[in-house]
């Protein structure tokens, strides 16, 4: 079967590694893909805002399933079209994307379903919602409503940056997605990714993982996209798994088909494990970045079969098979990110990294007269496997350290807290 693949991240790296892996693969195509994906794909350039230009590649390179990386066109009905033009697609239609490009949408939906979230309040001006800060007071959580590229959210530690937070969003600075504000409570405890595989109908559990957003060691300083993740997550314990199905993605699952729009696709739980138990943060409905590097290095099946039980409707009764190993992605930044990356660095030292159980995906690399170029804030995600996660991370700092590429950096304590416990014998 012929696969295109949406999107030009480590995260599509991943999905490409993994999808070219698959015996039932025939040609693999990537949109716009980057230079690592461009060893394992032919990378097309389409507008995939052109939704007919997308249906019409897939019918002229008889196209039999498309994986949509990136939640943007998944929000503008990318799915949606090529499900009308008869083409197989992993990932929802727009009204089912709403989970993650309208956070009140998801904040109504936990409220009507009793989803444990932070309680919170909808606002479509700024004095309504200062009087609400005023009222509720600080620590205060202030999130514009649709997507913002991951800038959306202020963690106001005091009323005086909640309500600049407002005045942000009202005044444009993330365009229409700031038109509407979700202000909520603040929540406390250990955050961890929760994904699973759904159709419609049947949500399969498909691994978790944490993430490093700060950009400084100790998780200090800005937030970024992700400095580095891995996967499992000790903290979501197989009881804490059950809960949060039974709590939060069933309810979700039957209120997304009661409301006429299905969800299939990846469903992204961002969960805060709180005092009280599993709180939903977010949905997401793509695959985390770098989450997803390292659930790639870790699933063992086949992910071709997987992503087109989900596209067909035929999750029931499927299972995925996962190594019983960590993984560990470290994210190596160009310098100034998160701010303005300078671009245009050499990579080299790639290919003698390459070992058993280390991969490279490229995030933010550009080929520059056949030489490799840092060309964005993530460049490389050093992705490694082992027993335990310390296995993994000692693999992966040992792997960043063969590369040469003074114009980069990473943090080195990507996985501290499951190696601390690991240390605890936890
Ligand atoms: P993102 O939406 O990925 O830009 O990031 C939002 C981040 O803000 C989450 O990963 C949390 O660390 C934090 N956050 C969001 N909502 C809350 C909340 N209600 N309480 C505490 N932290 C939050
Ligand atoms: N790593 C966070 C995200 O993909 O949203």
């Amino acid at each position: 079967m012929n696969i295109l693949l949406i999107g030009s991240g480590g995260r599509e790296h991943a999905l490409a590694w993994k999808l070219a892996a698959s015996p039932r693969l025939t040609k693999l195509y990537a949109a716009p893909g980057n230079p690592g994906i461009a060893k394992l794909a032919e990378c097309v350039s389409l507008d995939v805002a052109n939704h007919g230009a997308v249906a019409d590649f897939c019918k002229t390179r008889e196209i039999g399933l498309v994986v949509v990386g990136p939640e943007a066109p998944l929000v503008a009905g990318l799915a949606d079209a090529l499900r009308e033009a008869g083409i197989a697609v992993f990932g929802p239609g727009a009204a089912a994307a709403r989970l993650e490009g309208s956070k009140g949408f998801t904040k109504d939906l936990c409220a009507r379903y009793g989803i444990p979230t932070a309680a919170y309040e909808r606002f479509n001006n700024a004095p309504k919602a200062k009087a609400y800060v005023r009222r509720m007071g600080a620590p205060i959580v202030i999130k514009a409503d649709g997507l913002a590229a991951g800038k959306g959210v202020t963690v106001a530690q005091t009323v005086d940056e909640a309500l600049a937070a407002i005045d942000d969003c009202f005044e444009g600075s993330f365009g229409e997605a700031g038109a509407e504000v979700v202000v909520e409570e603040f929540l406390t405890g250990e955050e961890a990714s929760f994904f699973c595989l759904c159709d419609g109908r049947t949500a399969l559990p498909f691994g978790t993982a944490q993430d490093h957003k700060r950009v400084g060691e100790g998780d200090t300083g800005p937030n970024t996209g992700g400095m580095g993740a891995y996967s499992p997550a000790p903290v979501m314990t197989h009881e804490l798994i059950d809960r949060v199905m039974r709590e939060t993605v069933e309810p979700t699952m039957r209120g997304m088909a009661e409301m006429g729009s299905p969800f299939a696709g990846v469903l992204y739980a961002g969960l805060m494990i709180t005092a009280e138990g599993p709180k939903l943060i977010e949905y997401n409905v793509r695959f985390g970045d770098p989450e997803c590097q390292v659930l790639m290095m870790r699933l063992a099946d086949d992910l071709v079969p997987l992503l087109q039980a989900s596209a067909e409707g035929r999750l029931d009764g499927v299972s995925a098979k996962w190594r019983n190993e960590a993984a560990l992605t470290v994210v190596m930044a160009a310098k100034g990110y998160p701010g303005t990356p300078e671009k245009g660095s050499v990579i080299s030292g790639l290919d003698e990294v390459a070992e058993d159980g280390v991969e490279i995906f490229h995030a933010g690399t550009a080929l520059r007269d056949g030489t490799l170029i840092a060309n964005g804030g993530r460049v490389l995600n050093v992705t490694a496997t082992g027993a335990t996660v310390t296995e993994a991370r000692e693999h992966a700092y040992a792997a960043v350290d063969r590369i040469d590429w003074p114009g980069g950096f990473c943090r080195r304590d990507i996985g501290w807290r499951a190696v601390e416990r690991e240390k605890a014998g936890k």
